[in-house]
């Protein structure tokens, strides 16, 4: 519910359980008033501080730039006295920069508009407010964007700048959110990583200065992620206050937060400014892309409850969200690039016969790729592994009862190719300058149309060529030496963001003319594992690294903000190539039921035993496919924060039936079993677990005991069922 108090100029926007209010101070400057639990209408326009010194340029003239550099500015702009963090900065053709956004008026309305090309929240139920900020001297007109929906605690924002002037303007920094929080301490949590260790939670204070986490890698990254939460000192799972951002792109982002001389907050999030400059000609606009704000009383589970159901209602489109996935082999760490047709029917038969229902044919298939350094951008059928092609191998995978899937890496191109042979200058380079290799591949320069419908082309006419169901979308390298032959000097950095632009136009063309195809994106593991790529593809590969341990923590991290269902997760083999643990082949397979399951591994190979777990695997993931797809999650325990054991647990919405997932890391000698306190349940119901009975409330506040298992890296699936 969205309301404009006109005698008070006070907007306020509710959600489920919170409100966010902002006000306009002098007629003028949009300020941000309260974002919290949820509160009655009332004016609360006095804490803008206007009454306060410095009182409002109107008011108090001489003092209009300690008034810009204290109010709580709603979207804040610099160069004219505010020397905070900035969302948005301007040059004119003069070089000169510096604005002075002032309001200009609003509209609310039901529903939510798309936004041009971008990744966007979408759905029914929803109000939307837009208003109107104006710097008439700059010839600059900001929209900003604000939408609530009658079934979520989120609230959704964006930023739309247009050219109202007569001569072009460079838009050197155009951020989509900002807010500001008043005397609390606070501390920063976010999810820095690496390749194969994506996504770990992190909390520091921030006691001066500011914060940041950012990517200028191309790519939302393994390094990094975008999304920033302010919490309170007490905040766990289940108390204190969480102000949470995540970001709706997949490119450069950066997420600040800055501690000013008077002890408030600025947080900041949108597309990184380094290296990004717009041209907007008269008359054009830029559509910044989506955030997603989200406020928490109740900690951190909160938090990822609301998020999880925003994604799920309103964020992912493909029919696959609701429908179970299949069980999927995929040959990467089964083969790497040693395999042909008959070693692929091999394994499918294998596979087939127990239970699994689709094969995944990775990287290695096109050009003449025996290795990564070559055939990127030849996407032909390499006949050397797969003599009679591609419809041949799917129609036997077919006939075994499988579906078949395959792996692309659309946006790269690979130096020795017949591509690059023909068009060196489609790749991403610097004049003059030989570009850095990584993977020993280049990236397509995506900004030129002819080169992106030369991908969607090439994709396209494999997919036609045999009854493909699954892609595998994936970019294995970061971008550097960005530079393209087809634009102007003064557009050069638009190019990172143009990239973006072209790879959702390709991922919308895709799931457009194939729209009963599964997509699952990947980079390189998980280093594109965002909300915009969720926008276009129900589920992503989480990380490189399948070993089960490993997973905890990364799955952990990508579990706080995403739903189960969006999060690749297989069982592979051991000692794990990634790190070399070897851990029980069960546990492994808990592990993996924490996402959309399948297989890694040369399932001809391995032990007889393990082999024979696999079909008990599967009915394990069966079993628990509505309820992960579905249901509520609620972190129990981290592992890495105590270092012993993980313990999360899935709720069903009616709060009937529940399963808990348990991984005992060490075990440790003369222990006592271990407690353990469920959450979500109904208090006065009665819940069967083992056999046994025990109230919602028991299970809750007084806890279930578990047995210590023998030897490390042990996993059990607990069953909460409620008696009727
Ligand atoms: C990186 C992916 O994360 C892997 O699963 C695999 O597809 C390789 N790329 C193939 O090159």
């Amino acid at each position: 519910m969205i309301r404009y108090q006109e005698k008070t100029n006070i907007f306020q926007l509710d959600t489920l359980t919170t409100s966010y209010v902002m006000g306009i101070a002098d007629g003028s400057y949009l300020g941000h008033i309260y974002y919290g639990k949820k509160l009655q209408p009332q004016d609360l326009g006095y804490l803008l501080r206007t009454q306060e010194h410095p009182q409002t340029p109107s008011k108090l003239p001489r003092e209009k730039m300690s008034f810009l550099d204290s109010f709580p500015m709603e979207y804040s702009f610099s160069g004219t006295g505010d020397f905070r963090e900035s969302c948005i900065d301007i040059r004119d053709i003069h070089g000169q920069s510096g604005l002075e956004l002032l309001y200009r008026g609003h509209r609310i309305y039901h529903g939510k508009d798309g936004l041009q090309g971008l990744p966007a929240v979408w759905g029914e139920g929803c109000q939307t407010l837009e208003i109107t900020l104006e710097d008439t001297c700059a010839g600059i007109r900001v929209r900003l964007s604000y939408s609530v929906f009658e079934d979520s605690d989120a609230l959704i924002r964006s930023v739309k700048v247009e050219n109202t002037g007569t001569e072009a303007v460079y838009l050197e920094r155009v951020l989509s959110a900002c807010l500001e929080m008043d005397d609390e301490e606070y501390e920063m949590l976010s999810l820095p990583g690496a390749w194969a260790r994506e996504r770990h939670i992190k909390r520091q204070p921030l006691l001066s200065g500011s914060f940041v986490t950012e990517s200028v890698r191309g790519e939302s990254s393994h390094q990094d992620h975008p999304f920033l939460a302010a919490v309170s000192h007490n905040c766990t799972q289940t108390c204190g206050d969480v102000y949470a951002m995540h970001f709706v792109y997949s490119g450069n982002f950066l997420a600040k937060a800055q501690r000013t001389q008077f002890d408030t907050l600025r947080m900041v999030m949108g597309i990184h400014p380094d290296r990004f400059c717009w041209k907007l000609e008269p008359g054009a606009a830029f559509q910044a892309p989506e955030a997603v704000l989200v406020y928490s009383d109740a900690g951190l589970g909160k938090m990822s409850r609301t998020l999880h159901d925003l994604y799920r209602n309103h964020l992912i489109r493909s029919s696959y969200k609701e429908k179970e996935r299949p069980v999927l082999i995929n040959n990467w760490e089964a083969t790497y690039f040693d395999f042909d047709t008959e070693k692929l029917i091999a394994i499918a038969k294998e596979s087939a016969a127990l239970g699994i229902e689709m094969l995944v044919m990775d990287d290695g298939w096109f050009g003449h790729r025996d290795s990564d350094d070559s055939s990127l951008g030849d996407w032909v059928v390499y006949e050397k592994k797969l003599p009679g092609g591609l419809k041949y191998l799917v129609d036997e995978v077919n006939r075994l009862g499988m579906k078949f899937g395959i792996w692309f890496e659309p946006e790269m191109i690979s130096p020795d190719s017949r591509l690059y042979e023909a068009h060196p200058d489609w790749a991403f380079h610097l004049k003059g300058r030989t570009p850095s290799r990584a993977r020993d591949q280049l990236v397509l320069d995506l900004s030129r149309p002819e080169v992106v419908d030369y991908v969607y082309d090439s994709i396209s006419r494999v997919l036609h060529s045999a009854n493909i169901e699954y892609v595998k979308w994936d970019m294995n390298r970061a971008l550097a030496d960005i530079g393209s032959v087809a634009l102007p000097p003064d557009q050069q950095g638009e190019l990172s963001h143009r990239y973006m632009l072209a790879v959702y136009e390709l991922q919308e063309r895709l799931i457009t003319e194939f729209p009963d195809l599964l997509l699952e994106n990947c980079s390189s593991g998980g280093a594109r594992f965002d909300p915009g790529m969720l926008y276009y593809s129900p589920q992503i590969w989480c990380s490189d690294d399948t070993d089960a341990i490993e997973r905890l923590m990364i799955q952990e991290g990508t579990q706080l903000l995403y739903p189960m269902s969006a999060i690749g997760a297989h069982v592979s083999d051991c000692p794990n190539h990634a790190i070399g643990r070897t851990t029980p082949f069960e546990t492994r397979g808990i592990t993996a039921l924490a996402g959309t399951f399948g297989y890694e591994l040369d399932i001809t190979k391995i032990s007889e035993q393990e082999r024979n777990m696999v079909p008990g695997q599967i009915a394990a993931y069966k079993k628990y496919a509505p309820l992960i797809r579905e249901g509520d999650y609620y972190r129990i325990a981290s592992y890495q924060e105590n270092h012993k054991y993980d313990c999360y647990e899935i709720v069903s919405k009616d709060q009937s039936r529940a399963a808990v997932f348990f991984v005992q890391v060490l075990h440790e000698p003369s222990v006592r079993s271990r407690k353990i306190r469920l959450q979500g349940l109904k208090e006065d119901a009665v819940y069967e677990v083992d056999g046994r009975r025990y109230t919602g409330a028991a299970l809750m506040y007084a806890g279930l005991l578990r047995e210590r298992m023998f030897g490390d890296f042990q996993a059990e699936v607990i069953e909460v069922t409620e008696v009727v």
